[in-house]
């Protein structure tokens, strides 16, 4: 049976190690001396961080997990502080790769009806951002992804969060799929990229 917790310091270990077996990113690798510490610390604090986690509760293993923070900026500013050549040396080809500032320029309104405006500022509705959202290769197409995005839209609407993006790269049939059967809608963007958003419903 599949069970679908908040993770918490108890479990983080696990987590941790989750993360780094199902990344492909070489500044995942580069950074995990303090990514536990990294990911503990947005859950508690400054990056106000969510957290949900999947277990298969018959192994008992943790099988997947989903990372929201709403300050993105304290997460990635203490690992770059915490490790910065290395964050650096790893991250260079997917900053060149990415040169053209998606992290800065967000859609301004969700509108359904009109195509984004791309701003310097963010809108000012609470926003969580996804950092990952994995399932072991095992555990896949059981929508245990879908369930863990349902179990984190209640965390993030009892928090009082408002809009919870992902960005998705194009290629991601599987992470694509996902998205939208979760509910998000999408929006294409530069750079073979999506950006996804959902409104989370503070009466669910
Ligand atoms: C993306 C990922 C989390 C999906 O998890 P999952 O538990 O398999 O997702 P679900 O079972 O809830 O599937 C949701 C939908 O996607 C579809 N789907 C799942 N895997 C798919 C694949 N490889 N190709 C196409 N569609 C796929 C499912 O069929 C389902 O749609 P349906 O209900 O219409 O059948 C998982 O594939 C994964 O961990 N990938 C590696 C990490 C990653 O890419 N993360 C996302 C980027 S941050």
């Amino acid at each position: 049976m599949i069970k679908f917790e908040l993770c918490d310091k108890n479990n983080i270990e696990d987590t941790a190690n989750l993360f780094y077996s199902m990344s492909p990113a070489g500044w995942v690798r580069a950074s995990a001396p303090c990514f536990k510490k990294n990911l503990l610390h947005a859950l508690a604090t400054d990056a106000r961080g969510t957290l949900v986690v999947a277990n298969d509760a018959d192994v008992p293993i943790q099988i997947g997990y989903v990372a929201a923070i709403e300050y993105p900026v304290f997460f990635w500013g203490k690992i770059i502080l915490d490790h910065p050549l290395s964050f650096l040396s790893a991250t260079l080809p997917y900053i060149l790769k990415k040169l053209r500032g998606i992290m800065l320029l967000q859609p301004k309104t969700y509108s359904e009806n009109s195509p984004p405006r791309f701003q310097w500022s963010r809108n000012n509705e609470r926003t969580a951002r996804v950092l990952f959202i994995g399932v072991l290769e095992k555990y896949r197409g059981q929508a245990v992804g879908t369930r863990l995005y349902n179990a984190l839209f209640k965390e993030l609407a009892k928090k009082g969060c408002e809009i919870l993006e992902a960005h998705i790269d194009a290629g991601n049939d599987a992470s694509l799929k996902l998205h939208a059967q979760a509910g998000f809608s999408m929006t294409k963007c530069a750079m073979g990229e999506f950006l996804a958003h959902h409104r989370v419903n503070h009466r669910e």
